[in-house]
């Protein structure tokens, strides 16, 4: 069996997997060199059998043991080829300034937060994980009213919850802080929701004004919002429609004429030439009752900041704003 030692030799010297596998047949295959040996076998006399059958296992071990060796080292091999192709060198310097300057949500939301900021209200923050009481008790969503349905909220096993809205800040503005009021509030909240437009994070602007002062009303509120949505998109038609929450009283939703179609009608407005961008209205006195205030009115709003983003980019899925992929980052 002269085959032997060539075949040995041959798998001694190979190089790649792909043919490790081809000598591997050669020698097990149906019609392989080994195969074949043993199939010879039964053309050969019962004492000489004997003796055969035990060298052409032999043999095969042999050849079994070498063709795994092999086969881890090949494999070896070709996995720190592979690492070292892939190899980032973390100290090199990039002399290339990226023409990055910031994540359109970030971008978006320091538009905003200019605004309000110019127009003379201060920045709160509120904690992402919420208690029942300021997310919706105090809200004026008692236990079991059916408008909790609205959102559908991460909970705790121990009765806390991730904020399913910014307006919680509403309530800790009102509990800590003297008059008048007057904040806005950014930042993430999460509901359990995942497509092209919802998100289970993302992110609100709150705003609250709050005043022992009559000048405080609706039309102060209409005013604000209409200013700001035109500081945003520029020349559109703001509308409000009569719609409800349970923390405002009386409550409107807030359109802007579609910025894609100019308000005739297309795609993204659904053919109704407006696009719903916030929600606000005048703060219901239950949630004054809540937090113990009286003789004061006040208004309030909250906007998604991913859906101004859309708009403002023309980005017409939300999740890539979190997949964190540069070739859409690198357009801003
Ligand atoms: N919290 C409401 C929402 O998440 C928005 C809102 C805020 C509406 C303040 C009215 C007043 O949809």
């Amino acid at each position: 069996m002269e085959w032997v030692s060539n075949i040995l030799q041959e798998i001694t010297q190979c190089k790649q997997i792909r043919d490790l596998e081809a000598l591997r047949l050669k020698v097990f295959g149906k019609k392989g060199l080994l195969t074949s040996e043993f199939s010879a076998l039964k053309n050969i006399a019962d004492d000489e059998k004997k003796q055969l059958a035990k060298e052409l296992n032999k043999v095969k071990q042999n050849i079994e043991s070498l063709l795994t060796t092999k086969k881890n080292e090949l494999e070896e091999f070709e996995f720190n080829q592979k690492i070292e192709s892939q190899k980032i060198d973390v100290s090199l310097f990039n002399s290339v300034l990226s023409p990055t300057y910031g994540h359109p949500i970030n971008i978006t939301f320091d538009r905003i937060i200019d605004y309000f900021v110019g127009m003379n209200f201060s920045l709160k923050y509120g904690p992402l994980v919420e208690d029942d009481f300021h997310s919706f008790e105090a809200l004026n969503l008692p236990k079991f009213h059916p408008a909790r349905d609205m959102q559908d909220t991460f909970y705790f096993n121990d009765g806390m919850l991730l904020r399913p809205h910014t307006s919680p800040v509403q309530i800790r503005t009102m509990e800590e802080e003297k008059l008048p009021i007057r904040i806005i509030s950014p930042g993430a909240v999460f509901r359990r929701d995942y497509d092209m437009t919802h998100s289970p994070m993302f992110h609100q602007v709150e705003g609250l004004v709050v005043d022992n002062s009559k000048e405080i009303n609706f039309a102060n509120l209409k005013y604000i919002l209409e200013d700001f949505l035109t500081y945003m998109f520029g020349d559109i038609k703001v509308r409000f429609r009569s719609s409800f929450f349970p923390f405002t009283e009386p409550s409107a939703e807030v359109d802007i004429s579609c910025i894609f179609c100019n308000g005739l009608g297309c795609r993204v407005c659904s053919n109704t030439g407006w696009l719903e961008v916030l929600g606000c209205g005048v703060v219901d006195d239950n949630v004054f009752k809540a937090v113990g205030l009286k003789d004061v009115s006040g208004y309030a709003f909250g906007l998604g900041v991913e859906r101004f983003a859309m708009l403002l980019y023309g980005v017409n899925d939300l999740r890539s704003f979190f997949e964190t992929d540069l070739r859409l980052l690198e357009q801003f």
